[in-house]
Parts: structure tokens; C-alpha cells; sequence
């Protein structure tokens, strides 16, 4: 057995199978930066000032602030961050790792325990399973992909991070995505997906299998490497999600 199959072996997705045909495209509407809106017609002025006016000054200006960073700044203002009641109760915040002009972004929900010790997304058990998830698809941390998370500190118990906590922390991601341009990103399970492109409580399970739409950008939804963890039989279905993402990078 090549490495390949013994990759795709411990995913249990060997033999390998491939998805024929062409990507089932929907377009679901990304979610704006907070005091965007984003719109198909051009705005009057008036709905423009009024949009804006529902979103507060401090808040406006901070994204105003972040969205003009670059990766330097950018690193900077996510190590001195305290924007939220996260960073009081972690080591460390965890800003992203990659190669900064990827073709492909992986986004998953917030650091664990071993992140958050380690200052880098996805190095526990997780992490390897994610490693092989690339390396089936022949990508490898560091190269040509870039690994961020939603949230840059760890919840305390590895719950799952607030809205609260998911709005003062995603301008930094948006950041992260106008810097690096992927040409796919790939959100790990419902928390990356819905802070993403605000599909609030839907099912994971009725959200992946499609192309969404980030800000112009095609945005595959995939189970948690954690949760294929606890649950080993929905890495079949994970694996046709990576399929659908390399498909669509190659069109
Ligand atoms: N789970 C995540 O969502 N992100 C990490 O970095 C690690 C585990």
C-alpha cells in the first residue's frame, strides 16, 4: 500500500472513490462585516446612513481599524486583544497559520487545550486528523493553505464560543480572508459555518454538499474534525466535501 492509501485508509475512505459530475452550486449570502451591507442594487445614500446608523460608532470604527491592517498590524492587534471576556481566561491568543497567499483556507471554530498551550490551530488530536484530511487531498499545513479559526482564544472548557465573542472576534478572520484572497475556503462544522455566512441553528448536515458564497468567494461547509472524531462513519461524507472543494478549485 502507497502512503496515499494509507492515508486515505486511516480516514477510512479507502478504496478511493471520486465525485463525477459538476459541483452543485447554491449561492447563500455571506455574511457581511457588521456595517457592511451588502446589497445587489447600488444604495440610495439615505439607506446607506441608515444602515450604518444601526451599527455603533465604537463598533464601526474598530472594523473601520481592523480592515485596513496589515498582516503585521494585524498579528499585533490580535496579541494585544482583549475585546471580549475570552482572552482573561486563556494562555494565549492563536492568530492562524499558512502560507499567507493560499489557494485554500481551512476555518474551524476556536483553539482546545493543546492549541491554546501551543499558540497554532489544530495541533492536538483534531489537528492530525485534519493534517490527513489535507494531505488526501495532496495539501500540506504550511503550503499553499492557511488554517484560522473563528474565535483566537480558548473558551473555557472547550464550550462553544458566544455571539458575543464571535462578533468581536470576526473582523480579524475577515481581515485574515481580504489579506490572504484563498480561492476556497472550507469551514469545519455549524460554528465556522453559521459565524461565516449567518446560517444560524441550521444543520450541519443540510449545509454541506453545496458551494456557498463568501464575498465572492466559494465556501464549502464540512464536518468538525472533532466531531469525526466521536462520529467516524460521516468521514465518507466529508471526504465528497473535499472532493466538491478540489473540484471547484480546479474549474
Ligand atoms: N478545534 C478548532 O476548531 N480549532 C482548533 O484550532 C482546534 C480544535
Amino acid at each position: 500500500m502507497n502512503r496515499e492509501e494509507a492515508i486515505l485508509r486511516e480516514l477510512n475512505l479507502h478504496p478511493l472513490w471520486k465525485a463525477r459530475g459538476r459541483p452543485d452550486v447554491v449561492h447563500v449570502q455571506a455574511a457581511p462585516a457588521a456595517g457592511v451591507v451588502v446589497v445587489s442594487q447600488p444604495m440610495q445614500t439615505a439607506e446607506v446612513a441608515v444602515a450604518e446608523a444601526a451599527v455603533p460608532v465604537s463598533e464601526r470604527s474598530r472594523e473601520q481599524l481592523i480592515g485596513g491592517l496589515g498582516w503585521a498590524e494585524l498579528k499585533a492587534q490580535v496579541h494585544d486583544c482583549s475585546a471580549c471576556k475570552l482572552r482573561a481566561g486563556c494562555t494565549q491568543t492563536v492568530f492562524g497559520v499558512g502560507d499567507e497567499q493560499a489557494d485554500w483556507l481551512f476555518v474551524g471554530e476556536g483553539p482546545g487545550a493543546d492549541e491554546d498551550a501551543r499558540g497554532e490551530p489544530f495541533v492536538g488530536q483534531a489537528g492530525k486528523l485534519l493534517d490527513n484530511m489535507l494531505l488526501a487531498i495532496k495539501l500540506k499545513r504550511g503550503s499553499n493553505t492557511y488554517i484560522a479559526n473563528i474565535v483566537k482564544c480558548r473558551p473555557p472548557g472547550n464550550r462553544t464560543p458566544e455571539q458575543d465573542e464571535i462578533a468581536a472576534c470576526l473582523p480579524y478572520l475577515q481581515r485574515q480572508i481580504a489579506l490572504i484572497q484563498p480561492k476556497v475556503i472550507v469551514a469545519l462544522g455549524k460554528t465556522a459555518a453559521s459565524a461565516l455566512l449567518q446560517t444560524g441553528d441550521t444543520a450541519l448536515a443540510s449545509l454541506r454538499g453545496k458551494v456557498h458564497d463568501y464575498q465572492g468567494i466559494p465556501l464549502i461547509i464540512t464536518y468538525h474534525p472533532a466531531y469525526l472524531l466521536r462520529a467516524p462513519l460521516e468521514k465518507a461524507k466529508t471526504w465528497q466535501d473535499l472532493c466538491l472543494a478540489v473540484q471547484t478549485i480546479d474549474v
